[in-house]
């Protein structure tokens, strides 16, 4: 026993003399002990390496690992004439705070693959003045055969929700200027409304719904229009409305705004999730039918987004989604991950 303590002692003895810098301190001793010691050598590259992982990974290269997805969506009602019909879901572009350089040259990429329409389900800009500029530099990129169509987020109302912003806050000249910006670059919006879709005759239906938080979402107005069996496509920025819209005919909702969490930690889960209803994070989601005699399947699709509220993600990759049209029983498949549904 007497012995083990003495071997400890000494061993103490050396560890502090290493550290005893009042003796010869000088900036190399210490290089020496911090990158030749073989234990806090070892320590410091740990604690660097962890150090950049956890701040240079999220902050600056995670939010711009975009990816654009393919999904195919097949639908028993749908005309021939839209067989392979390509849409190009876009969402959370957040311009004003995203990067324009890298939502510019996503959007080219998404774009090149020729989408025959193009939809925005939201948050075109971050609220704030430099938004607008922003939204110039990135809008005329975006360009289809059957058109642009977009609805609103809270972030094209708010930072947070319209129902704070007084008659004369400036936040009500911001979105007045954002409505005037979308028209003169030609893209159609809809709040709670419907428009056609047509192709040789044939039509598909696409329904906008205005934003939940502001208290102006109204399906009741939105859906009046439809009374066709051909295939209804919602867009819904945020999916905490896919309840109150399940008593619609629609056969798949589009919809944005959780932004899949942003970061998604192992173990802990997501960090940013600004809906009520957390199980609609991210994915596709299968939905009863709207007639409970009908075996069909309808489908909500809740993308991760393109842009970023806070400038940071992790393990929720950026991305668009092209979804194809076919003709056949309802349901999914993932060209990438070939995920079926
Ligand atoms: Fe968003």
């Amino acid at each position: 026993m007497g012995r083990y303590l003495g071997v400890q002692k000494r061993l103490v003895k050396r560890a502090v003399s290493q550290f005893d810098l009042s003796r010869d301190f000088n900036k190399r001793h210490l290089e020496r002990i911090i990158f030749h010691h073989p234990n806090i050598g070892a320590v410091v590259k740990c604690v660097g390496r962890c150090g950049l992982t956890l701040l240079i990974w999220p902050r600056f290269i995670a939010p711009f690992r975009w990816r654009l997805r393919h999904l195919e969506a097949r639908l028993p009602n749908l005309p021939p004439e839209f067989n392979g019909f390509k849409i190009l879901h876009l969402t959370d572009l957040h311009a004003g705070m995203t990067r324009t350089a890298y939502l510019q040259a996503s959007l080219r990429q998404a774009v090149a693959h020729k989408p025959d329409i193009i939809v925005i389900t939201g948050d075109l800009i971050d609220y704030r003045p430099q938004a607008l500029p922003a939204l110039d530099a990135v809008l005329p990129l975006l360009k289809a055969p059957g058109g642009v169509w977009a609805v609103f987020g809270n972030h094209d109302y708010h930072e947070y929700s319209w129902r704070h912003v007084g008659e004369r806050s400036s936040h009500r000249l911001i979105h007045r200027r954002l409505r005037q910006k979308l028209a003169a670059h030609g893209i159609h919006l809809l709040c709670n409304r419907s428009a056609a879709v047509c192709r040789n005759g044939a039509a598909i239906y696409l329904v906008g719904m205005d934003e939940l938080w502001t208290g102006r979402s109204d399906p009741k107005q939105a859906f009046a229009d439809i009374n066709s069996s051909s295939p209804v496509i919602c867009l819904q920025h945020n999916p905490d409305a896919i309840g109150q819209l399940a008593e619609y005919r629609w056969d798949w909702m589009l919809c944005g705004h959780t932004h899949g969490g942003q970061v998604d930690l192992p173990l802990i889960g997501p960090l940013f999730v600004p809906v009520v209803d957390r199980s609609y994070l991210r994915g596709i989601f299968e939905l009863a039918p709207v007639d409970a005699g009908t075996a069909e399947r309808r489908y909500a699709l809740v993308s991760t987004g393109i842009g970023y509220g806070l400038p940071v993600r992790w393990f929720v990759q950026p991305e668009s989604i092209m979804i194809t049209l076919y003709q056949g029983a309802s349901g999914y498949r993932w060209r990438d991950t070939a995920v079926q549904g």
